[in-house]
């Protein structure tokens, strides 16, 4: 007899995470995968999210739509709340009552005070931009619902496929001889390949073994091991990548920009390590194969 397979809903799919997830199904032969970029469904339009879930009758849908332009976001205030909060409403009426099971993604910048610890799920949020207020209110409205909810706050994403730092330090890196990259912020890159790994993985054992479901419907932080910075990182992608740009140090209030940023963005991953048994590699190695899936 044919074993069920699980069905994966993926929503925002032709972003950074999303385009990973499309990576790793096309490896994978126990999970059937359906995936939707923006352009055939908008999150905020409630009769698109009907029609696809009513049509796929997933078991999870894994939402990695985003509005991520943290800086344009203090200008474009109602799309960004619009996307990160409003839709969230949309899509956890959607999957009420249906027997789904959702994951979204959420951001370090909801907590936002400088403790000098690894910040835990729990410790104090302080969102201080639009985008970060946005990411926790979409939160909320999910932890809220009756839908069972994996929310993951992550932080720093890099990947092969979209935008991101390191794919820009790579770029600049080859065309200048210098670059000022900010040292008062401390974090941990995530590379989305691993994260969406981790989700895939926590997918699996949770249908496996029903018990898990109470820990499946909860909020963890999720970054590569490890504490750097911005700097930090800059500079191993230079000697990763073989380019003798110099980078040079600079302190947060010499490069402002818009919208403010964390200074102390170091989660800790205990939580989703114990609840799961997953083992996330360190910063360096996931450096290493994101560069190396850059080539
Ligand atoms: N990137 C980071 O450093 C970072 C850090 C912490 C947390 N996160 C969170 O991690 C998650 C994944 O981020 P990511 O880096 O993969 O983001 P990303 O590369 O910007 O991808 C987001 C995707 O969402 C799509 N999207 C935007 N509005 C949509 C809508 N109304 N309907 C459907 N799709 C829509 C975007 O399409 P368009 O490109 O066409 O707009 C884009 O493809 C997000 O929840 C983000 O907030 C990211």
């Amino acid at each position: 007899m044919e074993t069920k397979k699980i069905k994966i809903l993926v929503l925002g799919a032709n972003g950074q995470l999303g385009q990973e997830f499309r990576y790793l199904a096309s490896e994978n032969q126990v999970l059937d995968f359906k995936f939707f970029g923006r352009d055939e469904v908008d999150i905020c339009a409630e009769g698109d999210v009907h029609r696809i879930i009513d049509e796929n009758k997933p078991n999870f849908v894994i939402n990695c739509a985003a509005y991520t332009a943290v800086d344009k976001a203090e200008a474009e205030v109602d799309q960004c709340f619009a996307i990160n909060r409003d839709a969230c409403a949309t899509i956890t009426n959607v999957l009420n009552g249906k027997g789904i099971k959702l994951v979204h993604f959420s951001s370090d910048y909801v907590y936002n005070s400088y403790t000098g610890f690894p910040i835990k799920e729990d410790d104090n949020k302080n969102p201080q931009s639009v985008y970060a207020t946005s990411k926790l209110e979409g939160e909320n409205i999910i932890r809220a619902s009756e839908v069972p909810a994996l929310i993951i706050r992550t932080s720093w994403v890099v990947s092969s496929f979209g935008h991101n730092f390191v794919k820009t330090m790579k770029k600049l890196g080859a065309e200048r001889e210098q670059l000022n990259v900010v040292n008062d912020q401390y974090g941990a890159p995530t590379y989305a390949r691993h994260l969406a790994k981790s989700v895939l993985d926590i997918i699996l054992k949770v249908t496996e073994n029903p018990s898990l479901e109470p820990h499946f419907n909860d909020t963890y932080n999720y970054a590569n091991e490890g504490l750097i910075t911005w700097y930090d990182l800059a500079s191993q992608v230079m000697k990763i990548a073989g380019l003798s740009c110099k980078v040079s140090p600079i302190p947060t209030t010499a490069y402002p920009t818009p919208a403010s940023r964390p200074r102390w963005s170091v989660m800790s991953k205990q939580k989703i390590k114990h609840n799961f048994g997953i083992v996330i590699p360190h910063w360096y190695t996931a450096l290493k194969e994101c560069m190396d899936a850059m080539k």
